[in-house]
């Protein structure tokens, strides 16, 4: 029988720290208190199913503990965890409406900014779909010893030093990049860790599914109609017509087309005109994990990681995936542009 070493997470993380000796340690500590939340996370979520049974969101369960809603709980571990890890100096979270700054005496130079969706996919929540939390850590630009600034944060997606997601789907996945590649580990439950099951990882140049809000068609842009008319047709060579698959849930819908091959687009629509993705929680941290999966990602005429952010929760329209898939659409889209039909 043919075994394989299993390397974990952390002893992953910990080679990685190796390579750079003069690495202080608190981007590993930063990942600990993630994976540490994560597997909170993770428990909460399986056993979601049962909160009719323990007490609904507001109520209090059999052992007389108030129950909370599931995004909410998430929020408050991935804030705990990090804030008494005091290894960052500040958190921004989908979660909060302003900058959550952490203090730590035993820290007191901390540079690195973590910015989160901490349940993403929320609507699926009570339906036992995949959902999952996505983490982007960047650097601040001023001195540690100041007030950590609002310039700090509004930073660029490509000054990321590392993004990643986990899903809580029929297994539970961590896939992460530091910049050098895309790693996937897989939660063991029985031994408590993520072990390496997907290394470089590169999402397929071309692929066969499209994933976007169907019901939204009447308010997309011309030319992403003209792209979803476009994947609807048939044509042999090119072996559209593609798959339709979308579950309302960026990371399940992400996951599964970075893994196969496919687009994801939330487009600007009369009702949403920035979209309703996320840049600084969202959007950055997926395009900085498609990009060095060899993918690519951009609000339909720009690329994401480019994108000054002007607000902690600014939103902008998201096309996301397979490079020739995105290329097609921005291709459409920006061909209506310039002939003025936006709409
Ligand atoms: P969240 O649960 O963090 O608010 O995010 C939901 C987002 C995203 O996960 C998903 O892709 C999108 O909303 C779905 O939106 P529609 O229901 O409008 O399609
Ligand atoms: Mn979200
Ligand atoms: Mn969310």
């Amino acid at each position: 029988m043919k075994t394989q070493k299993v390397v974990t997470l952390t002893q992953f993380i910990s080679e990685q720290q190796t390579l750079y000796p003069d690495a202080s340690g608190d981007l590993t500590r930063i990942f600990m208190d993630i994976i540490l939340a994560a597997k909170i996370v993770n428990r909460d979520v399986r056993k979601a199913g049962l909160v009719d049974i323990l007490g609904t969101h507001g109520t209090t369960n059999i052992q007389g503990e108030d129950v909370k809603k599931l995004d909410v709980m998430a929020n408050e571990e991935f804030m705990s965890a990090l804030s008494l890890g005091g290894d960052c100096c500040a958190i921004l979270s989908e979660e909060n409406d302003d900058i959550v700054r952490v203090h730590n005496p035993n820290n007191s130079k901390p540079k690195y900014i973590v910015a989160m969706d901490p349940l993403d996919g929320s609507s699926n929540i009570d339906v036992n779909a995949s959902i999952g939390t996505i983490f982007s850590i960047f650097r601040r630009r001023s001195m540690a010893w100041n007030e950590v600034t609002m310039e700090d944060c509004l930073q660029k997606g490509i000054n990321q030093i590392a993004a990643g997601y986990i899903i809580y789907g029929s297994s539970t996945m961590l896939v992460y990049t530091t910049g050098q590649g895309v790693n996937g580990f897989t939660l063991d439950s029985s031994i408590g860790e993520f072990c390496l099951s997907h290394p470089d990882i590169k999402i397929p140049k071309d692929g066969n599914i499209f994933s976007v809000n169907e019901g939204n068609f009447a308010e997309f842009p011309q030319g992403v109609k003209d792209f979803v008319t476009y994947c609807k047709e048939t044509d042999k060579e090119t072996g559209r017509p593609y798959s339709a698959r979308y579950i309302g849930s960026l990371i399940a819908d992400f996951h599964r087309n970075l893994l196969k091959g496919g687009i994801f687009i939330y487009p600007h629509t009369a009702k949403a005109p920035n979209g309703k993705l996320r840049l600084m929680y969202e959007c950055n941290p997926m395009a900085f994990i498609i990009e060095q999966a060899g993918g690519k990602a951009t609000t339909g005429s720009k690329r994401i990681l480019e994108v000054t952010p002007e607000q902690l929760h600014q939103r902008v329209p998201f096309f996301v995936g397979s490079e020739n898939m995105v290329n097609k659409a921005e291709a459409l889209y920006k061909a209506k542009i310039q002939i003025g039909m936006s709409n």
